[in-house]
């Protein structure tokens, strides 16, 4: 396509802020477009964290003003381009920081201070007043969850005057549908969306409720999420959490695209993170990040004991509730090692606690957020479990695939679509899955891992697929092209 001029807006970037997956993918796409050569502009806010660790940025605006019912709020904009661009680059994407300490000045990024709904929505319209300051056109606002979901509908009504925009098109990804931003509907006099009831969800106000995410998938020109199955799967009851029908109604504008991966941040023959890198020519590198792995948690190395990583929030989502059945039994029957980096739930932070305290030679656990030990469980790791109860996309199976450490997943979402199950018999495939939410259904994954593990060669072959599998932006980046493509023809 010819240049197309990109709003990218997220409420987390990598490597600014990031609490998952999602801060990866604004920032490898947006490099993948600028790399083609389309104008990318990403926007976020300017966070705490931010402040005290981007280094220097340059003031783009100062004093936007932005009304929201009686309450004025000044917002600055500081601007940088975004990191890790070939330096060649003629129109590098740049990242936009919105500066409103009122709002963003807080020690998260996600607050419980009841204002979420108005931070997000500062973020939308900051996002939208800066390209009216700008003089700047996009031909796609990029939304991204709910966050931004209240964009769409902004641009038609409270900003419907301003025909810079009259050619611009919306388009919603949901990276996730278990987090929709519901408020009361006493914040729609705060948000100055009084006026604009009648385009919200009739039911939800007469429940008392508006629904960001809702609102941005009525009002959004196109809609994707990040894997094809996902796109399948929240159009029934079982994954649509309560927008099936909604999204049903929208199929015709629903694109699945698998999200691509960073090899530039996540390559053991480059990662920079890791002590000893390695290369499918060469697979000695990864033998000595295990024992680097487990030397740093004071675990027994034994080149024939498995070591089994996890590395996740620790949410419902995640389906590490399946593991307290089976793990005991596995770590008493089998010798093999678990290590586990994650945040989250607290009874799940206390389980894998219990499970180092009770098995303190065969289990390790990282409580919290660590993005050097990711990367070295990637790459000291064996196998990878992921036994996702729904998984829109997943980027650590496919980091995994990359560091030759086998997934073993529940066959969900974008799990389904990333790995293929292992035939010994044909030596084809790249991971285990399962299909039932079941502990039994997973605890027999496992057992398939561990019997291919004690056929050498039959393991480093499927080591070896799954470093071959090629997931890069550079495959997937073009089908947002095209949809950014066809979206802008349409008129
Ligand atoms: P989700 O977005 O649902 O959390 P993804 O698999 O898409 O799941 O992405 C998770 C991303 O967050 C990966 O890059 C992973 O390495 C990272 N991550 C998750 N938890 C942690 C943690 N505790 N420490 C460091 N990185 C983490
Ligand atoms: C979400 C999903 C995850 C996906 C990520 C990036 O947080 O849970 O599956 O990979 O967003 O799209």
């Amino acid at each position: 396509m010819t240049t197309a001029r990109i709003c990218f807006v997220s409420s987390e970037i990598a490597p600014f802020a990031k609490t998952g997956g999602l801060a990866d993918v604004a920032t490898g796409l947006s490099r993948y477009l600028a790399s083609v050569g389309h104008d990318v502009r990403l926007f976020m806010p300017l966070y705490r964290r931010v402040r005290q660790s981007v280094g220097e940025l340059k003031r783009a605006y100062q004093g936007i003003r932005l009304t929201f019912g009686g309450r004025e709020l000044s917002v600055d904009v500081w601007t940088t381009p975004l990191p890790g661009q070939g330096a060649a680059l003629e129109t590098p994407a740049q990242v936009f920081f919105l500066d409103c300490p009122e709002l963003f000045d807080r020690p998260d990024i996600y607050s419980d201070q009841g204002d979420e709904h108005l931070r997000f929505a500062a973020l939308t319209r900051g996002a939208i007043e800066s390209c009216q300051r700008m003089q700047w056109a996009p031909h796609v606002f990029h939304c991204n969850d709910w966050h931004t979901g209240l964009l769409p509908l902004y641009l038609r009504t409270t900003y419907g005057w301003d025909r810079l925009f009259s050619s611009s098109k919306t388009l919603l990804t949901i990276h996730n549908i278990g987090y929709q931003g519901t408020f009361a509907t006493s914040v729609l006099q705060e948000l100055g969306l009084m006026e604009q009831r009648r385009h919200l969800a009739q039911d939800d106000l007469d429940h008392g409720h508006v629904n960001f995410l809702k609102t941005g998938i009525m009002h959004a020109d196109a809609l994707t999420t990040v894997s094809r199955t996902y796109a399948r799967e929240i159009q029934t009851a079982e994954f649509g959490m309560g927008l099936e029908e909604l999204l049903r109604r929208r199929s015709g504008v629903l694109h699945g695209i698998v999200n691509g991966v960073d090899y530039g941040d996540w390559d053991p023959a480059a990662d920079p993170l890791i002590l000893h890198p390695y290369t499918a020519d060469d697979l000695s590198g990864k033998a000595a990040n295990t024992r680097e792995l487990l030397e740093a948690f004071e675990l027994p190395y034994d080149s024939t004991a498995p070591v089994i990583g996890i590395v996740s929030r620790l949410t419902g989502q995640k389906g590490f509730e399946l593991l307290p059945d089976i793990l005991p039994v596995l770590l008493h029957k089998h010798d093999v090692r678990l290590v586990v980096l994650g945040s989250g739930e607290s009874d799940m932070e206390k389980y894998f606690q219990w499970l180092r305290d009770t098995y303190p030679q065969k289990v390790a656990n990282y409580r919290g957020y660590n993005n050097e030990l990711a990367h070295r469980i990637e790459a000291g790791a064996d196998m990878f479990l992921m036994p996702s109860r729904y998984e829109p996309c997943g980027l650590n199976q496919m980091y995994s695939l990359r560091y030759g450490t086998v997934p073993i997943v529940r066959r969900t979402g974008g799990l389904a679509d990333t790995v293929e199950a292992f035939d010994p018999a044909t030596g084809r495939g790249t991971g285990f899955l399962f299909d039932a939410f079941d502990s039994a259904a997973l605890l027999q994954a496992i057992r398939r891992a561990l019997a291919v593990w004690s056929m050498p060669t039959a393991w480093r072959r499927l080591m070896l697929n799954g470093m071959g599998q090629d997931f890069s932006w550079e495959h997937q980046g073009p089908l947002y092209e095209r949809l950014y493509d066809g979206l802008t023809a349409r008129g």
